[in-house]
């Protein structure tokens, strides 16, 4: 018998993956994915522990589903709930300490044994913890991907991460940085292209330091070669790990899509030593300077953090030039957020709220000036659009261009699932709109 099976993610790509990766480990026992928690036989939060704000969210989700889980409860049925991803590792046991409901909590590392955890929730009434943290096991024991992700597909190549970046909770949500076989990466994506794939992301905390059998530029020129695949992605990449053959195939391979989310964090030296990033804002400049040499159109985008401890006002007009030096196509920007267990969180110099708002405000004014300019520099031309969705409205579908645009068009329902061209009429701060061409 079919039962429903919810599971919200939360966070980053990664977590988009593992979740996928979850109902291909749930459907062997007869669940099918629900769009939503009412009615759900089971629920699964897919949680992200970056943040504090993400944290918080996962609690407050939890009181919605509980109210849920009571109905059913009253009505005979049983719905069983848990709590997967990086808060999952992080507070493990606390979290059925707080909210008794949950039956079961598991990390970003043993979601495969999902089948034994489910069983023993059911026998035991909930009570199952499981934070094993072997990546390998992980990989081998998870079933071949069964559930097809349509023309754009996301594939996990590596896990984990060994900098340590002192603001940062992945080292220890994670664990160590785990490259995937080569092998298996390539059966992977032969499997996503004959699903339909024609757009894969390598994804990976840090991707960038995949040292398979090949270096990334070594998997990226492997999967190239793969018919019918045309576009080929990768994030997150670290500075440090943005090696001389991986800004060369960014000349050379014409599947690699000319858009690179790097993310720097700060432009300042001194801030980037107390984050423990191992590298200068010289450094950053420089593989711009490279990759820009190769694939003059590629389009940047990266992280920052504002409000680091002990980030002057001068440490943060470093950031400011930074940005206005290399000019980006997107951004992701967040105010310092402090988190238990990572160095930064007991650092005295902690900046006040008030300031990091500030700066935080500043920060978005002057990107989203670059991100709309960017965006208008498309009107005019003609750009090659993969659409793999529904738009917001009646008859309008969503794509990406090669540079990482969000591309609306009205009535293009033929182009659905196909690379088009389109006319770019409009350029606005997240997204351009245009006509399709061909
Ligand atoms: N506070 C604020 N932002 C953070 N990030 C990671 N840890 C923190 C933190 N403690 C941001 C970084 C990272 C992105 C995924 O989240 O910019 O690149
Ligand atoms: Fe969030 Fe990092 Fe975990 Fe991704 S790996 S879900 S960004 S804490």
């Amino acid at each position: 018998m079919s039962k429903k099976l919810y599971i919200k993610t939360y966070g980053c790509q990664m977590n988009v993956y593992d979740t996928v990766r979850m109902h291909d480990v749930m459907a062997p026992l007869g669940y099918t994915a629900s769009d939503s928690y009412e009615d759900a036989d089971m629920v699964i939060l897919n949680t992200c522990h970056i943040r504090e704000k993400a944290d918080e969210k996962v609690y407050s989700d939890l009181g919605r589903i509980r109210k849920e889980k009571d109905k059913k409860k009253a009505g005979g049925d049983k719905m069983l709930v848990a709590v997967g991803g990086c808060v999952g590792q992080a507070e493990g046991a606390e979290i059925i300490k707080r909210a008794p409901y949950v039956d079961m909590v598991f990390g970003p590392q043993s979601y495969h044994q999902l089948p034994e955890m489910v069983t023993k929730a059911i026998r035991d009434n909930g009570g199952v913890v499981e934070l094993d943290f072997a990546p390998v096991d992980k990989f081998d024991r998870l079933p071949e991907v069964s559930n097809s992700q349509g023309v754009s597909a996301f594939l996990s190549v590596q896990e984990g991460c060994d900098k340590f970046c002192s603001f940062c909770v992945v080292p220890y949500t994670r664990g160590a940085e785990y490259s995937r076989p080569f092998n298996d990466v390539l059966v992977e994506a032969r499997k996503l292209v004959d699903g339909g794939a024609k757009e894969i992301t390598l994804l990976g905390q840090n991707v960038n330091a995949y040292h398979g059998s090949v270096s990334l530029a070594g998997l990226i020129d492997a999967l190239a070669q793969i018919n019918g695949l045309e576009r080929i992605r990768y994030m997150t990449s670290h500075p440090r790990d943005m090696s001389d053959d991986l800004i060369a195939i960014h000349g050379s391979e014409k599947k690699l899509m000319p858009f690179l989310h790097l993310p720097v964090q700060s432009g300042s030296d001194e801030i980037l030593k107390k984050m423990n990033r191992k590298h200068k804002a010289e450094l950053y400049f420089d593989i711009v300077e490279r990759l820009r040499k190769v694939r003059p159109d590629i389009a940047m985008s990266s992280d920052f953090i504002v409000g680091f401890p002990g980030e002057t006002d001068e440490n943060f007009e470093d950031t400011m030039n930074l940005i206005r030096k290399i000019g980006y196509a997107s951004v992701y920007s967040f105010k310092y957020s402090q988190r238990p267990g990572t160095p930064a969180a007991v650092d005295e110099n902690q900046v006040p709220e008030l300031v990091k708002q500030e700066r935080l405000a500043r920060l978005q004014a002057l990107v989203h000036e670059q991100q709309t300019a960017f965006n208008q520099s498309f009107v005019g031309k003609t750009i090659k659009v993969l659409f793999d969705r529904d738009g917001k409205f009646d008859g309008q579908l969503l794509g990406k261009g090669e540079h990482m645009q969000s591309v609306y068009v009205n009535g293009g329902g033929a182009v659905r699932g196909t690379i088009a061209d389109v006319k770019v009429t409009g350029g606005f701060l997240n997204s351009v709109t245009g006509e399709v061409v061909r």
